[in-house]
């Protein structure tokens, strides 16, 4: 029916919805590398740029599910959540970064991942022409539901000289006094910069000085490298002003589960359950289980932070043999260069999606480019390997296949 078009919220593109022929960044990525994977099915396609694991779930983890899935009693909705997960919840943040005393009834809320929390934060908080100020480049879904509501995002430039962390003093005064919300990411997905204590403390005297609500996203929380994984909410103060959301998808390689849960200030916790009871019904039962079996077992994270450990430091030490500046990073599975000028052969790249899709079609390499703030890569240590020669394999792989493009630095 046509005038179905006239009927979409301006939110999505209004009349325009669907009309657009310009291809999203991600979009655009898939469709080149099935051309090239057609077009060379000899060359098997090495994918640096999937934000996701490729290890399945641990099996008592799996094992929790299937038998709390043949309960009856799990049968039926979840609404807010079970008490079981909330504790294991808790227990785990005492655990594993050190954060004592939270109420698991009061101050821990599950979600169906933390990509929902996100979605639903908003709703709590912003009405129109309220602002949330967020880190670019980022994950995007606290800002565009900001937006949705009637809300304004102002950016904050992740910048190499400043470890990639937001300088909270350069945000004028009339933005500071529109801004409710100030969303965080670290370990930080794209740059794969993790935050200091220093720096968290900075921030919770920003947010009682200007009255404003942190939203720390812990999505890669638990996997860190070498030292004790770095909770916001060890920080003193930290619950007075926020609250952290935690997922179980990177550490306990459950991405496809839609499990995570927020933690910290009782006030924004009872509000977002508030919002939850009316955008969802809670995550299978059985699931929660699994997810409390998992939190209780924090070694499996260890297993897999050895593994990504191994593996920054076998591709960085490839990729800076080829002329990139790259670092194992403390924390996360990304890695986050500067592209390089061209080719030798005369080949200029302009911006990190140029070169990303030179990667694709010259070296079949998949990364992800980003050009909000300067212009790099995202690469991810997630790449399909079963064990350390195969891994070994693949990076000498994927070094060989570099040399070959004769990149300039
Ligand atoms: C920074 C960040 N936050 C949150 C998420 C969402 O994760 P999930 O919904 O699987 O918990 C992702 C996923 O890539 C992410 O990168």
């Amino acid at each position: 029916m046509e005038y179905l078009q006239e009927l979409f919220a301006d939110r999505i593109g209004g009349s325009s919805f669907g009309k657009q022929a310009e291809l999203y960044k991600f979009e655009k990525i898939k469709k080149t590398r099935r051309q090239m994977e057609r077009e060379h099915p000899e060359i098997p396609m090495i994918d640096l740029g999937v934000g996701e694991p490729d290890a399945m779930a641990d099996a008592g983890v799996i094992d929790v599910l299937y038998e709390q899935a043949k309960e009856w009693k799990n049968r039926g909705y979840a609404d807010n959540g079970i008490l079981l997960f909330q504790q294991a919840a808790a227990a785990y943040l005492e655990k594993v970064f050190g954060v004592g005393g939270l109420c698991p009834e009061t101050q821990i809320l599950h979600s169906m991942g933390s990509k929902s929390a996100l979605a639903m934060i908003p709703q709590a908080f912003i009405n129109p022409g309220d602002i949330t100020l967020m880190a670019v480049p980022g994950y995007p879904i606290l800002g565009t539901k900001t937006k949705w509501l009637g809300g304004r995002v102002y950016p904050l430039p992740l910048l190499q000289e400043n470890h990639f962390l937001p300088d909270l003093n350069s945000i004028p005064q009339a933005v500071l006094q529109k801004a409710k919300l100030l969303y965080l990411n670290y370990p930080n997905n794209p740059t794969g910069a993790a935050a200091t204590k220093e720096f968290y403390k900075a921030v919770i005297e920003f947010a009682k000085r200007n009255q404003i609500i942190v939203i720390q996203d812990a999505a890669y929380g638990a996997l860190a490298f070498g030292e004790r994984p770095l909770s916001f909410l060890s920080v003193e103060g930290a619950m007075e002003v926020g609250i952290e959301v935690h997922s179980l998808s990177k550490s306990y390689n459950m991405t496809g589960w839609r499990l995570g849960f927020i933690a910290g200030n009782e006030k924004i916790v009872k509000a977002v359950a508030a919002v939850k009871d009316n955008n969802d019904s809670g995550q299978f039962i059985a699931i929660q289980h699994a997810g409390a079996y998992a939190l209780g077992h924090p070694e499996i994270t260890e297993a897999t932070c050895e593994k990504y450990r191994r593996r920054h430091e076998l591709l960085s030490a490839a990729l800076r043999r080829i002329g990139f500046l790259a670092t194992p990073p403390k924390a996360s599975f990304y890695e986050y260069m500067e592209i390089p000028k061209g080719t030798r052969d005369g080949r200029v790249f302009h911006t990190a999606d140029e070169f990303s899709d030179y990667l694709l079609r010259n070296a079949l390499i998949s990364t992800v480019p980003w050009d909000d703030v300067g212009h790099y890569i995202r690469i991810s240590v997630t790449f399909v390997a079963d064990g350390e020669q195969e891994e070994a394999r693949i990076v000498e792989e994927i070094e060989r296949r570099l040399s070959r493009c004769e990149l300039v630095f």
